[in-house]
């Protein structure tokens, strides 16, 4: 399906979005702060209760690389688990998986480069390495939790540049075919632009056949939301997305915040698409963030409201009204 086949209503009205929240883990990871770890378990419960299609809880990386989330096994293991909700959790290596999986995590998320500078700074491993361990990971995990593969600067890296779109296409092959139950595009520090998401998106749900397919895009330079756009044109269904707008890398120079949960979803309704998210309930989770992490946060909609909002009109507009009418036809 692309722009040229049908109208842009018909593109955009023609099926279900699912949205991932990323908040606990991207939105955290990169945080000074240390959210204490009973508040992270009271937000994921209450994102558990607004319709989204998966949660990232956690990750199970080095504590003294990611300190923010050095709690990930008690917040793991004591979020409420709704029926229908996939509780998910980052990877970087063996080490990693394993405690998750002890977690029952229902699904694991690792994570790799599409370039070698930045999967070295990430993971401490070449590309080479990352796939042969996250290949073994795969067969670890089989009957145990499903495995997403996230491709980080698979629309750029800050330190290459441009990263080779058949460069990425050849690891999600390679990850299809050796068992990988998702592959996740991100665009890890916001570099990605719309033709350049529907020219590396299109016709993946084919290529990719039976595997999720999930885009990640980050906010840095205020293309993330018309990114979206230019998934759905090409028949992407899922999109990851932070409550609030936080999120980034700490390992990638210039990372700011994901696209926004509620600002995502807001678009998304606003159009008549379905999620299946209640966004008043995620806007209340979203009010919540700022005290968390102790700091304003990007998101939109949190700031001026629901586009449905009506404000009322000033005191005098009566008497404008009245001088506009004396002045007559101009
Ligand atoms: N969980 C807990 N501890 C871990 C771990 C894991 N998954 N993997 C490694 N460690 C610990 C080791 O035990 C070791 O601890 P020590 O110093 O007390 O002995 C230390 O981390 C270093 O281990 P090593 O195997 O040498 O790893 P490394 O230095 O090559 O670091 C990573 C590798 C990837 C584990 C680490 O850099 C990391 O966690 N990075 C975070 C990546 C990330 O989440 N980025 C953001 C998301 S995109
Ligand atoms: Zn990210």
């Amino acid at each position: 399906m692309a722009f040229k086949d049908y109208s842009f209503a018909e593109i955009m009205n023609r099926r279900r979005i699912y949205v991932n929240d990323v908040a606990l883990r991207d939105g955290l990871q990169i945080e000074p702060c240390f959210v204490p770890t009973e508040d992270k378990i009271r937000m994921v419960n209450a994102l558990s209760r607004t319709g989204l299609n998966k949660i990232e809880v956690t990750s199970f990386t080095s504590p003294k690389a990611i300190p923010a989330l050095r709690d990930a096994e008690p917040v793991m293991m004591e979020i409420d688990r709704v029926p229908g909700v996939r509780y998910v959790a980052l990877a970087p290596n063996m080490r990693g998986a394993e405690r998750a999986m002890a977690c029952k995590v229902d699904e694991i998320n690792l994570v790799m480069s599409a370039s070698e500078t930045h999967n070295l700074c990430n993971t401490r491993m070449t590309l080479k390495q990352s796939r042969s361990v996250l290949t073994d990971i795969i067969q670890a995990a089989r009957g145990q939790a499903a495995v997403n593969i996230s491709i980080s600067t698979a629309f750029g890296c800050p330190m290459e540049g441009a990263v080779d779109p058949k460069a990425v296409l050849a690891l999600g092959d390679w990850f299809v075919e050796h068992g990988a139950d998702g592959i996740t595009l991100c665009d890890t520090t916001g570099m990605a632009n719309p033709l350049q998401v529907s020219e590396l998106a299109e016709g993946l749900d084919l290529r990719w056949k039976g595997v999720e397919l999930t885009l990640h895009f980050h906010n840095t330079r205020g293309m993330g939301l018309a990114n979206v756009i230019a998934g759905i044109a090409v028949g992407v269904d899922h999109y990851d997305a932070s409550l609030s707008g936080l999120g980034g890398c700490p390992y990638a120079p210039g990372a700011t915040g994901n696209i926004c949960t509620e600002d995502l979803v807001h678009m998304l309704h606003a159009m008549d698409m379905e999620t299946g998210v209640d966004l008043d309930r995620l806007i209340a989770c979203a009010s919540q963030m700022p005290a968390l992490v102790g700091h304003d946060v990007p998101g939109a909609v949190l700031r001026a409201g629901k586009s449905d909002a009506r404000f009322a009109p000033p005191a005098d507009l009566e008497d404008i009204r009245h001088r506009a009418l004396v002045r007559g036809d101009m």
